[in-house]
């Protein structure tokens, strides 16, 4: 277990109240706690007597926190190493699964660990990898060609300097190993004249956040599989932090959520079955009040549905999403 990795280390789970709100009226059953972290959703549903948590993260360091919870709840409470995308492998003791929750991104460990690369703050190795990778980010820095480097930047960061940010990386690279903070440089000069509210970084290292841990793809077979999961009746809720991971959502539980006739008079047979009742199309963010608390919350987005019906074909869906996908295929030579 890694030194880093501390228990007394502050966190605050974000719109941890409005998440229970809305799985609360379904207590008495087991939940899906599918990014456990610091298990701060988890230890909240658990906090109920008749409730049971099964956990999931694909970073095996969390590892230290759910000993804490197995110690204090037994078998209220289980935990396995894997991703969004292998939740399908659970095997269910009983079919009590009343709602299944995402909170997506890094944890507070991750972002505050120097070491692993999250941080435009470290001065380390390009690392970024949350746990059951194929490849770090530091691999992708050294060897992906310049046009992939500029996809990447422009579809996941949304980032109008990927090009020049991603030639100078190519140049700088043939010098020298480019670390974290080479890479916050690179940015940086090629930012220089701009003035913007976030850190100049901030789009670069999401968008490589989102390549080496394949951010997309997981998002979109862990929510089919969720769905998969959970029986009629069951909720899913998902905390967003970024506009791509909320456009997925939204689109997943608006798009099953509506009967869609391309005329009034000619039914869709292929979109007839409505999938999820959805109660609020807003999403639900931070109060004020956790806002002073805990600044970062300001791009939280909370969205859920309760499945009303079994229909589970989601080919429409991940075609929406492919170009994002493919992105997160595109090869690089090692
Ligand atoms: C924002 S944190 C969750 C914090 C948690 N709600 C709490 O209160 O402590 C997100 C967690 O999800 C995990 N995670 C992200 N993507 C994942 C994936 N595809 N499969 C499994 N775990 C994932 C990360 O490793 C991280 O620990």
């Amino acid at each position: 277990m890694s030194a880093t990795i501390k228990l007394e280390n502050k966190h605050f789970p974000v719109l941890l109240k409005e998440l229970i709100s809305i799985i609360s009226p379904l207590y008495g059953g087991t939940f899906l706690d599918c990014t456990f972290g610091q298990g701060g959703y988890s230890k909240e549903i658990l906090k109920k007597k008749n409730n049971k948590v099964i956990a999931i993260d694909r970073d095996k360091e969390v590892g230290l926190f759910a000993k804490e919870i197995k110690k204090k709840y037994n078998n209220r409470f289980q935990f396995y190493n894997i991703k969004f995308s292998e939740i399908n492998t659970i095997k269910l003791k009983s079919n009590d699964l009343k709602g299944i929750i995402f909170d997506l991104g890094y944890s507070n460990n991750q972002i505050k660990d120097l070491n692993r690369g999250f941080s435009f703050r470290s001065t380390a190795r390009l690392n970024m990898m949350m746990g059951i990778n194929d490849f770090s980010c530091d691999e992708v820095i050294s060897n992906m060609s310049e046009e992939n480097l500029n996809k990447v930047f422009k579809y996941f960061g949304e980032e109008k300097f990927s090009k020049r940010i991603a030639r100078k990386i190519v140049d700088i690279r043939q010098t020298k190993k480019i670390n974290t903070e080479d890479l916050t440089k690179i940015v940086d000069s090629v930012k220089k004249f701009q003035k913007y509210k976030i850190n100049n970084s901030t789009k670069v290292f999401q968008a490589l956040r989102i390549y080496v841990n394949r951010e997309i793809s997981e998002l979109i077979n862990g929510l089919i599989n969720a769905f998969n999961l959970l029986p009629v009746g069951g909720v899913i809720a998902v905390v967003t932090f970024h506009s791509i991971e909320d456009k997925i959502v939204k689109f997943f539980f608006k798009n099953y959520s509506e009967i869609k006739n391309s005329s009034r008079y000619i039914p869709n047979k292929s979109n007839k079955i409505k999938r999820f009742l959805l109660k609020n199309k807003k999403p639900i963010i931070p109060s004020n009040e956790e806002l002073k608390l805990n600044p970062p919350s300001r791009s939280a987005k909370l969205r859920f549905a309760i499945k009303t019906s079994h229909e589970s074909n989601f080919d429409e869906f991940k075609g929406k999403f492919r170009q994002l996908t493919d992105i997160e295929k595109l090869q690089f030579e090692k």
